[in-house]
């Protein structure tokens, strides 16, 4: 199993990458587990420019910079991990910037044609999600909207992790709830 994961927050030691470090551990236990991980917030890249190359004379993104890789890795990948911050009831601006990238997986018929994704059908999406609100009805539009997507690029199961009111660093170590979901996720991922 071929897993990729975005960390999509500056903090490293965040409550988004400690969800998703503690995800990739339990995964990591399972022989033949395979983990790519990338730090966006380290990488250098910018969101879509709207050049249309991707629906007119090519089958993939015609930016060159480090999501190229990114990119390459995921229509390879059988599980995607995103993980994020919510900035202004939103993702991070560094992971939207991948997420408005991988407009390069819509073949040029995209609107019209069923099989609109480039990418293998049946991957798996795990959307981990931290936000400083402690109520669960602020800013829950943020999965199903990404979920939207994803489940047209072809990724069939879909999982949310989704820790609210945690504000500092690693406020969400201390939440049993949150390990259990990351429990639950890990189990399934993995067949348990
Ligand atoms: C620029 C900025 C915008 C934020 N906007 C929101 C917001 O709209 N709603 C919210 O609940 N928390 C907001 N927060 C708080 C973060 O979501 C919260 O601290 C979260 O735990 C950060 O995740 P991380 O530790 O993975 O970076 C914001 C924080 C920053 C720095």
């Amino acid at each position: 199993m071929n897993v990729v994961c975005l960390f999509g927050s500056p903090r490293k030691k965040g409550n988004s990458a400690w969800m998703a470090q503690q995800l990739l551990q339990r995964l990591n236990h399972k022989k033949g587990v395979k983990i790519k991980q990338y730090y966006l917030a380290k990488m250098k890249y910018s969101g879509c420019i709207a050049c249309y190359a991707c629906k007119t004379k090519r089958q993939d993104c015609a930016l060159k910079d480090d999501l190229t890789q990114v990119l390459n890795d995921v229509k390879e990948c059988d599980v995607l991990i995103m993980a994020s911050p919510t900035y202004y009831g939103e993702v991070s601006s560094q992971l939207k910037a991948f997420i408005d990238r991988t407009f390069s997986f819509l073949k040029p018929d995209y609107v019209s044609n069923p099989e609109s994704s480039r990418l293998k059908s049946g991957k798996k999406l795990v959307f981990i999600i931290a936000q400083g609100h402690p109520d669960e009805e602020f800013f829950k539009d943020i999965f199903p909207r990404y979920d939207f997507f994803f489940k047209w690029y072809g990724f069939k199961e879909s999982y949310l992790i989704r820790a609210c009111g945690v504000y500092n660093m690693e406020d969400v170590a201390r939440r049993d709830d949150i390990v259990a979901q990351i429990d639950k996720t890990a189990d399934s991922l993995l067949g348990i």
